[in-house]
């Protein structure tokens, strides 16, 4: 595994980013998704809001979006998932996001509006690699504890499937909460508070 840190975690990101974007395309003509949502590259450098369609995200699975030059994974969370971040309580280092980033308006456990759909910024809170999506159980790899959450390749940072690092990482707190809102049940605005929606 490299361990040169950023650049090699962002290279990562760009190919795992278009990969989705390309896989995504090839669902159905009749949906626009992500790339057409995009406002042009001068407004997005402004950090104008980022509407993002995830009708298309199946339960247990993610998509990436980007705002702001940054990749914010969207998540459709199972009743499992949402399960096993109670069981897990225990061995996060900030539970309740006490010191992390977050809108207020999301749950500090769930860190959601609404808890199955979970919205992050997907830069590591370390160095700023992009974590990567393992929703697996138990994988050979992670271990028999892992109940699906991410992993940052650059120095293995755990944290789990709310954004929460796990204890004892190099990375400090959980990965932030963007501002988001909901237009429709399928459209998140990224880069818009619930409440100014
Ligand atoms: S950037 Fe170091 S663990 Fe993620």
């Amino acid at each position: 595994m490299s361990n040169d840190g950023v650049n090699a975690g962002r290279r990562r990101f760009l190919v795992a980013a278009t990969s989705v974007v390309g896989a995504a395309g090839a669902v159905g003509a009749a949906t626009p998704f992500v790339g057409s949502w995009f406002p042009s590259a001068k407004a997005k450098a402004a950090g104008a809001p980022v509407k993002v369609n995830i009708a298309k995200v199946e339960p247990g699975q993610q998509m990436i979006a980007e705002w702001r030059g940054q990749p914010v994974f969207i998540v459709r969370r199972t009743e499992e998932i949402l399960a096993n971040l109670t069981k897990i309580e225990g061995s996060v280092a900030d539970p309740e996001s006490a010191a992390s980033v977050q809108p207020e308006y999301v749950d500090k456990k769930t860190r959601a509006i609404k808890p199955e759909i979970l919205v992050l910024v997907g830069l590591c809170t370390h160095l700023g690699c992009s974590p990567s999506f393992r929703p697996e159980v138990a994988p050979a790899d992670l271990g028999p504890e892992w109940v699906g959450g991410y992993f940052c390749p650059c120095h293995g940072s755990r944290y789990d499937m709310a954004g929460r690092v796990y204890k004892a990482q190099p990375a400090p707190l959980n990965l932030p909460v963007p501002p988001h809102s909901y237009e429709s049940d399928d459209v998140i605005i990224v880069g818009v508070d619930q409440e100014k929606a």
